[in-house]
């Protein structure tokens, strides 16, 4: 969604829009959008089958007007809002932004984004996430936390919300939206996975306006075939749907030509029929283009109603009204609006969230610039909960741990980290120090770390711990000198030789970092501020200059192979411990085993899957962004093209050294069909998708002399059709090993793990032929391998 206090610079909005629906049957050169209709209804299947009985209950005892108001969102204390129904004792549902941080709140953590978690590759990491992030939700009352992400998934290096979701691998993204939804609900909260699909890129995601409300052009189409949407896109929402999220986000471009939020066989086909989502549809913030369309192309709830965004005013919506109109003149069945509020209410049911929520902050209310008190239609929202609650309990300890779990080291030239007891320190770069421009919603402010992106994904800080100030605790220990110079113009125009005195300093740690924020791509791989340039002044002087980036995702790092730059730090943005998190890891508090969740390419020529830019047409359909590269996204094009990398996908180093020996496979079940027989379907599809075919075992150990952590990870070539990539990510375990310990790891291969779509079939199939089954420490780093057939 988009705060009311972001740039809306792309936006005309007109006073009071006529939107005319899509048309839906826009023939692209990927076809139509096949027709799936009518909308399942949920039938509670895979664990949901009690709290469906009292979803269902309460449907019945709702009139028509009610069940209008519940499909639809109106203003009110939270970023959404569902109206309470004081009648029926239903106190109404609060939803809240975001991905790194529960946003419109005080007294709250900002932990760190998608990327940096991806990059720790610890599942039990990442689940500790979701408990905790989900805690500070529902400790400020919020039913619905609107995370985690897994579109856009990283299709483009330049998308400008890459960071608020995890890595351009679906298996590990699949792996981070499980983890983090579990987490999350563990608590009794629900989770949203978003936005669903295929939503990889930020210009024109939304279709533009003249001020009188005539239509200029639709949203960019991402234009997808059925390959690649289940191979790559929907596969990580598989994962969601697996792990019982109770709603998921309908994206703001459009697939195949036709809103995602209409989009029947995305919606209808995909989600509620292949994948068994019990949950329900909502839609991205003004995301909704039709009333009837929406519903019926499976919409299940109007988020966040009708507002000032797209030409409607709060109170008047697609939905609203319109349902009860639809309704009453015959064109919308009751029995569809029954099923839409059976979906919202299964999961509040099933998380409990019907018998002791806590009340909503009336803080978060006053902080909500999206729908202030004024905008407010109903008396209904009672806020008598106690104001600032503090939610945050220890998860900083946590928010440090996961920082300096999820910084990659990418370079270590004589092992000059971890540094030993510098005593003379120069710190450089605009990144080093405090914000100088608050604590929320920051843009691409010059002098500051940063420690999140922008838009309704960022948090809002209530402290900061900046490298600088970490770095000066740790120094005042160790009685080191530190000097420091922050100006990036400067250091990029001075022989930095006669700015530092006394000469020359130990270690020179250079601070750099790059901004990303939502409804913007980036322009650049570039560091922003002329980081390189930084780099390269810093890097001419001192013969020990240690690279640290904060950055939203993949830059192009130039100066990698500059033999005085020692030691590189892809830091990401690791949250509100930012400064201790690195500090951990630079004095080796911490021995990083964080791996590059994306790879970095040699130039920026290299990468594929552009976003679409650009368009010269007044075609208002002229947007389409095709998705040409098919599966070749990320290390599966390199790897395809036999490209070479700066840093390939899974690298990251350590301060100890492992080794991997003694692989095993084994198959886990007596035969195999290539396709599994049917089953009906449950969440996450098949259930025989889910099942383990084999195990791949390996020993590893630790072979250096300090303790640490590593992780082997398993590539499995298939020997699918024309297409299919040279190999795939598919299982990866962290491993703690203590010097000269071993421990032997097993993954576990599921049927879709070993399986391509196959669209004549419409079905997961086994190819036969020989498979490769490789372990290494990254993409480009196997140790061992074997193949087989498997059937
Ligand atoms: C939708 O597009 C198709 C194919 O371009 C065209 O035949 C049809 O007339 C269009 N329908 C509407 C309602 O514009
Ligand atoms: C998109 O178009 C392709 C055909 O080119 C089709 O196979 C696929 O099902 C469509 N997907 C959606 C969501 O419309
Ligand atoms: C959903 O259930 C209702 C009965 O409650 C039934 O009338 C309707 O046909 C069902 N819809 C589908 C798509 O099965
Ligand atoms: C019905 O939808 C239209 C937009 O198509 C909107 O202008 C109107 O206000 C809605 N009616 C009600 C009763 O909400
Ligand atoms: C019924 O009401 C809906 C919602 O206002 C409207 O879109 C539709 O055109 C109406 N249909 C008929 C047949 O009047
Ligand atoms: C790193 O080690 C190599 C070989 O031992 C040596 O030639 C080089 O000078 C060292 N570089 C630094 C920056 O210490
Ligand atoms: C940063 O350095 C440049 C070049 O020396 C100078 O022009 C600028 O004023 C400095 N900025 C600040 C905030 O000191
Ligand atoms: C590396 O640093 C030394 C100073 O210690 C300097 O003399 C040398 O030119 C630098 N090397 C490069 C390639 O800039
Ligand atoms: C990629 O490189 C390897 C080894 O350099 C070579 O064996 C292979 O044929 C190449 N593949 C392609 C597609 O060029
Ligand atoms: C694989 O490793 C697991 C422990 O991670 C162990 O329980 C299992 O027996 C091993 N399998 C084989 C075939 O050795
Ligand atoms: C498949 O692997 C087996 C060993 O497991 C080998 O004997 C056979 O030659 C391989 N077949 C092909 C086509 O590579």
């Amino acid at each position: 969604m988009l705060s009311s206090l972001l740039p809306i610079a792309a936006l005309v909005v007109p006073a009071f829009a006529v939107v005319q629906p899509s048309n839906t049957t826009i023939l692209g050169q990927y076809g139509h959008v096949p027709p799936v209709y009518p909308s399942p209804n949920a039938t509670g299947v895979g664990g949901w089958e009690g709290a469906i009985v009292k979803a269902r209950a309460f449907v019945s005892q709702m009139t028509l007007e009610e069940k209008a108001d519940m499909v639809t969102g109106t203003p009110g204390p939270c970023v959404g809002n569902i109206v309470p129904i004081l009648r029926l004792g239903f106190s109404g549902l609060c939803l809240q932004d975001g991905p790194l941080s529960i946003r419109v709140a005080d007294y709250a953590s900002v932990f760190p984004a998608g990327v940096s978690t991806a990059a720790t590759f610890d599942r039990d990491l990442i689940y500790q996430r979701g408990v905790a992030m989900g805690a500070e939700f529902r400790g400020k009352g919020s039913h619905v936390a609107l995370t985690p992400v897994a579109s856009p998934m990283g299709r483009s290096a330049y998308a400008g919300r890459n960071w608020e979701g995890f890595s351009p691998d679906p298996y590990l993204t699949g792996v981070c939206m499980a983890e983090s939804i579990e987490g999350i609900q563990s608590v009794g909260v629900q989770a949203t996975a978003k936005h669903w699909v295929a939503n990889e890129q930020e210009t024109q995601r939304n279709p533009s306006y003249e001020a009188d409300g005539t239509l200029i052009q639709e949203s960019v189409s991402s234009n997808v075939d059925d390959r690649t949407m289940h191979e790559l896109y929907m596969w990580p929402f598989a994962n969601a749907v697996k792990s019982g999220v109770s709603s998921v986000m309908c994206s703001y471009n459009r697939i195949n030509g036709s809103y995602a939020c209409e989009n029947s066989k995305s919606q209808n086909g995909l989600l509620k029929g292949e994948l068994g989502f019990q949950g329900y549809s909502m839609s991205d913030w003004g995301g909704v283009h039709s009333g009837l369309s929406s519903i019926e192309g499976g919409l299940d709830m109007n988020m966040p109603g009708g507002i000032g965004l797209y030409g409607m005013t709060w109170g008047h919506s697609y939905f609203g009204g319109n349902v009860t109109l639809a309704v009453n003149n015959g064109s919308l069945d009751l029995s569809r609006v029954d099923d839409m509020i059976t979906r919202i209410m299964t999961p509040y049911y099933f998380l409990g969230q019907d018998v002791g929520f806590p009340e909503i902050d009336p803080s978060g209310a006053d902080l909500n610039t999206f729908s202030p008190k004024s905008t407010w239609l109903t008396d209904d929202f009672v806020l008598n909960g106690r104001r600032s609650r503090d939610v945050r309990a220890d998860h900083g300890e946590l928010i440090r741990q996961i920082g300096a779990e999820s910084t990659v080291l990418l370079k270590n030239l004589n092992n000059t980290l971890p540094l030993k007891a510098p005593t003379s320190i120069a710190v450089f770069g605009n990144d080093a120090g405090p914000d100088t421009q608050g604590f929320y919603n920051q843009v691409d402010f010059e002098y500051g770390t940063l420690s999140s992106g922008g838009g309704s994904g960022t948090g809002r800080l209530t402290y900061l711990v900046t490298p600088l100030e970490a770095i000066n605790a740790k120094a005042q220990i160790d009685g080191a000198l530190v000097q420091q110079f922050l100006n990036n113009t400067l250091i990029a125009t001075s022989d930095v030789s006669t700015l530092v005195i006394p000469t020359p300093p130990d270690v020179c740690l250079v601070f750099v970092k790059t901004w990303a924020e939502e409804a913007k791509d980036r322009q650049s791989l570039d560091l922003d501020w002329d980081g390189n340039s930084v780099v390269e002044s810093v890097a001419a002087y001192c013969a020990n200059t240690v690279v640290v980036t904060h950055s939203s995702g993949i830059n192009n790092l130039p100066f990698a192979n500059h033999p005085n730059v020692t030691a590189i730090l892809a830091a990401h943005y690791s949250g509100q411990e930012s400064g201790n998190s690195i500090v951990d890891v630079l004095y080796g508090a911490v021995n990083p085993s964080a791996k590059l969740p994306y790879t970095i390419a040699l130039e920026d020529d290299d990468y594929n899957g552009l976003p679409t830019t650009s368009v010269e047409s007044s075609d208002p359909d002229a947007w389409q962004a095709n998705f040409d590269e098919k599966l070749e996204i990320d290390y599966r094009y390199f790897d395809a093209k036999n490209m070479s990398v700066l840093y390939e996908f899974g690298f990251g180093l350590s301060y100890s050294t492992f080794e991997l020996a003694s692989l095993k496979i084994s198959k886990a079940v007596e035969s195999i069909p290539a396709v599994a027989d049917f089953q009906p379907t449950a969440p996450g599809g098949n259930p025989a998708l889910w099942d383990t075919l084999y195990t791949v075992n390996a020993t590893v150990t630790n072979t250096g002399d300090v303790s640490g952590a590593t992780v082997p990870q398993l590539y499995v070539t298939i020997p699918g059709p024309v297409g299919t990539p040279p190999k795939q990510l598919r299982g990866f375990e962290k491993v703690f090993l203590e010097a000269g310990a071993s421990s032997e790891v097993q993954f576990s291969l599921m049927r879709r793990d070993l399986s391509y779509w196959d669209v004549i079939l419409q079905e997961w199939a086994v190819p036969e032929g020989n498979f490769t089954f490789a372990v290494g420490f990254s993409s480009r780093d196997i140790k061992l391998s074997a193949s087989l057939a498997v059937l």
